[in-house]
Formats: C-alpha cells, structure tokens, sequence
C-alpha cells in the first residue's frame, strides 16, 4: 500500500485526464449499437421480464443510456410503473401533467394545462431532456415512455445518448464542455400566469457529473427551445451553445429515429429526445404513457 499517496478515481468527465477520457471514448464508440433492430428487446409479459429479457434491456442501456421495447401489451398503466420498478425506478416526478398514479398520458389536450404545454398538442417538439426546467433535488435521471396508439400520421421520435453529443463537443474543443458545465450556463425563467409564479427561474449547467456511489456519470439538462432560454452571456459559452446547436442539426452519428408502435416503448437514463408533429384521425388519437423518475435506471 503506498501510504501518504491518495489515488484518484479516474474520471473520464475530468477535463484534466485525458487518458481516462481517451480510454473511456473508445470503449463507448466500440460498444454503440448500430441499428434499431440491436437497440430492440422483445419482452413477452411487461410486468414480469424474464431474467433474460431483463438482462437485454440492461445490456442495451449499459451500452447507449437506453434501450426500445417491444410488447403485446397497451392499455395498462400499472404494468408499465411496474416494469420500471424492475429497473429500480421508483421515484416519480410527479409534474403538474401527471395524473395521481404519475404517469403522464401523452395526448393532444383541447383544454391546456398549467405548467408544461407542448407535449399536450400534436406540434412538434426540438431537442431536449425532460425536466431541464426542474431544481437539481427533481432532477430527471431517467423516464419511460410507453406507446399505447400511434398517431395517424407523423410523431416519429428522434433519440440522441447525451455521451455522443458530449464526446463531439469535447473532441471539437475541450473548453466548450467546460463553459457548459458553469452552474449558470442556462437559465430557464419564472413560468408566471396571471400574475402567479408557477415555477421559479432556474439557472444550472449544461453538463453535470453525478455520482451516485458508483462512479463519475454523465446528466445533460438541455433544451434547443430558443424562446424562454437565458444563457450565459459570455464569449465561451455563445461559441459552445453554437457549436452544440450545429451538431444536432445534422444527423450525428448514434441518432436513432423510431415511430413507436403500439406496445413499444423507451426505457432510458434521460436521452436528447425530439418528437415530429403528428395529425391523428378522430376517434384513434394518439396516446403514450410518460413517467419520469428521479433515479437512473439501476446497475447501468
Ligand atoms: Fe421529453
């Protein structure tokens, strides 16, 4: 033992250690999964998986922060709480959206609600995570998403694990990762109706690294809305918002883009999603079951 020496954990996020960043790149590019059929787990009984469906679906999130289903089942809310209670979710944000159980039902609303309003309709929604608005104690690490009825035409989502957005912004230039891990990188403002303060303003970073007990990981808090988002005005964190702005405009590398079907679904540690508008015929509208959970899914 080398008394008097304290060894640091190698920290692939550490800008100062670049060889646990090198080693730790090329062991995520090798593992990616390439297509949507290797990203795919079939899971016969949701609320049951067996130990080999539960271990695919681990592999797949191990591998890219997520993973997509697919079951016969549609309709049925307890069983999709239940199937993220095998993957130790368990703490649901329950946001103003959510019903009692805190699944949030997906669908066009005629009536809006307070709080959070662009998933209620059929436009379509840019790139982001969930809760990016949320204080770091209701961090959003993880969510599922279940399709229980596409929309006729369109809703197509766009998937993005937040590690391939962070690598090509570190490989371009280290000091855009460091501007966006400044705990005022970006500021979402007050939401305030009617003269009510529903949320207050909330200023955080772009990047985060978070450990849990088991090591250094990776939490993106990011939103490409343009209206209602302050960042940081200085010269660093313009050229990183930039340059980030310009990688998700072009199909990057590792984007998978999915319409679920019904009984599909997305079990991930809070990836860049988007979603394309959609148009739905009366009387078949399309529904998704959403919850968000506080934790990321266990042993990933
Ligand atoms: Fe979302």
């Amino acid at each position: 033992m080398d008394a008097g020496r304290t060894h640091r954990q190698p920290n692939p996020f550490d800008l100062d250690d670049d060889a646990a960043y090198r080693a730790w790149r090329e062991r995520r590019l090798e593992r990616a999964p390439r297509t949507l059929d290797d990203l795919c787990v079939e899971v016969r009984d949701l609320e049951h998986p067996t130990t080999a469906e539960h271990g695919a679906l681990l592999d797949r999130v191990r591998r890219t922060n997520m993973v997509l289903y697919h079951c016969s089942l549609t309709e049925n809310r307890g069983a999709v709480l239940r199937f993220a209670e095998h993957f130790g979710l368990m703490r649901l944000d329950r946001n103003p959206g959510a019903d009692d159980d805190g699944l949030s039902a997906i669908r066009v609303l005629a009536q809006r609600r307070p709080g959070e309003f662009i998933p209620y309709t059929d436009r379509a929604i840019r790139w982001h995570t969930d809760g990016y608005y949320n204080p770091p104690e209701r961090r959003v690490r993880a969510f599922l998403l279940h399709c229980v009825r596409p929309a006729t035409q369109g809703g197509t989502n766009r998937l993005l694990d937040p590690e391939l957005l962070y690598i090509r912004l570190r490989d371009a230039d280290p000091a855009h990762i460091a501007a966006l891990m400044h705990p005022e990188a970006m500021t979402v403002p007050a939401h305030v109706e009617k003269g009510v303060e529903l949320r207050p303003a909330q200023a955080g970073p772009v990047f985060a690294v978070l450990d849990d007990g088991f090591g250094p990981r990776l939490h993106l808090r990011y939103t490409a809305r343009t209206r209602s988002i302050a960042w940081r005005n200085d010269t660093r964190t313009r050229a990183a918002v930039t340059r980030l702005e310009a990688l998700l405009d072009t199909p990057l590398d590792g984007t998978f883009e999915h319409r679920l079907a019904p009984g599909e679904g997305i079990l991930c540690n809070n990836v860049l999603h988007s979603r394309g508008a959609f148009s739905d015929t009366s009387g078949s509208e399309r529904l998704l079951y959403r919850a968000r959970f506080h934790e990321r899914i266990a042993n990933t």
